[in-house]
């Protein structure tokens, strides 16, 4: 590939957690997402030379995840020359939606594309976490996973990492009603007990083995008796103002489960069609409606899909080719 070669990748948001799995069950959405443009340099080192669509993110590669994302990747092949990068966020951050992760995603598989595809999507996976470790301090992998990957994924163990894709072997639909007030995922991780009493563990390692058998066995019903969270939710709700009237009006509005996504503060309700999940979407909004917080909503199909390569056509290079 020559200098004045460019690629653009597109990364989705993500729903980790989902209720029973946390840090080891996450789902991609079909928008909304993020893309990262790569370009080769002669010269070592990495530039971000623009961020779009957001204001506030630093363009010293060392503080932003999609440097760090790529710097990992260079010295992993050790890589002389360096690299052009440009962000374009489509989401807000800290938000609960796989933000940071769907740069690093990006990112990762820009670099990889750029330097001839070394990597398999799946082994990308150790790149981007390097991001989210950037981001929040933990190198989870419940958002970068399903945003490479697509679908569901389960991380069955960290050590060694072992990514289960699931794929979507049902139909589903996911509401996010998102208030507009920005919660770090490293606060919502600090305030987490450490000890989990076993009579908790024992339900939530139920309906985390329910939901993937729902999954695999295209049982909604069994899905919905599964999205139960007993042990984070009811610590991290309190940071999300009326969490349980929102999760009460989309389960009242025929969702199959809701809570929090990620470390919130997103909200996220699960259906089993896309009617169903703007009737969600219309009763979620009704609770924040003169409540004085902004909200934005989204409803998105889990898609096949996660990351992939789009038309570079409208970045342009910043840095002399
Ligand atoms: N599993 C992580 C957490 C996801 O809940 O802290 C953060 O997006």
């Amino acid at each position: 590939m020559e200098n004045n070669d460019f690629v653009k990748a597109y990364a989705p948001a993500t729903v980790a957690n989902v209720c029973c799995g946390f840090d080891v069950l996450g789902f991609a959405l079909d928008q909304p997402g993020d893309e990262v443009w790569a370009r080769k340099t002669e010269q070592p080192g990495i530039t971000i030379s623009a961020i779009h669509g957001i204001d506030g993110l630093s363009v010293n590669p060392a503080e932003n995840v999609i440097g760090v994302v790529a710097q990992k990747m260079l010295e992993a092949l050790q890589v002389t020359h360096g690299l052009e990068l440009q962000l374009h966020k489509g989401m807000p951050v800290g938000s609960g939606l796989g933000s940071s992760a769907a740069s690093s995603a990006a990112a990762a598989f820009a670099v990889n594309e750029l330097l001839g595809s070394p990597f398999t999507v799946q082994e990308l996976v150790v790149y981007a976490m390097e991001g989210e470790r950037k981001a929040s301090g933990s190198a989870h992998a419940d958002n970068v996973a399903p945003s490479l990957l697509g679908g569901f994924v389960l991380v069955r163990d960290y050590e060694p990492l072992d990514v289960v894709p699931l794929g979507v072997p049902l139909e589903l639909y996911c509401t996010i009603l998102y208030p507009q007030i920005e919660l770090k995922t490293s606060l919502s991780r600090s305030i987490l007990k450490q000890e989990i009493p076993l009579k908790k563990g024992i339900r939530q390692w139920g309906n985390l083995a329910g939901l993937m058998a729902g999954l695999l066995k295209k049982d909604y019903n069994l899905i919905s008796r599964s999205l139960h969270d007993e042990i984070f939710e009811p610590e991290r709700s309190v940071l999300i103002p009326l969490f349980k009237q929102v999760k009460e009006a989309a389960l009242q509005a025929g969702a199959l489960g809701a809570g929090i996504s990620g470390s919130g503060p997103s909200i996220f309700a699960l259906s089993a069609s896309q009617e169903q999940a703007y009737a969600v979407r219309q009763a979620m909004e009704a609770v924040y409606a003169g409540s004085g917080i902004d909200t934005k909503t989204y409803v998105a199909q889990v898609p096949e899909q996660g990351v992939r390569l789009v038309a570079p056509s409208t970045i342009q290079p910043a840095l002399p080719l």
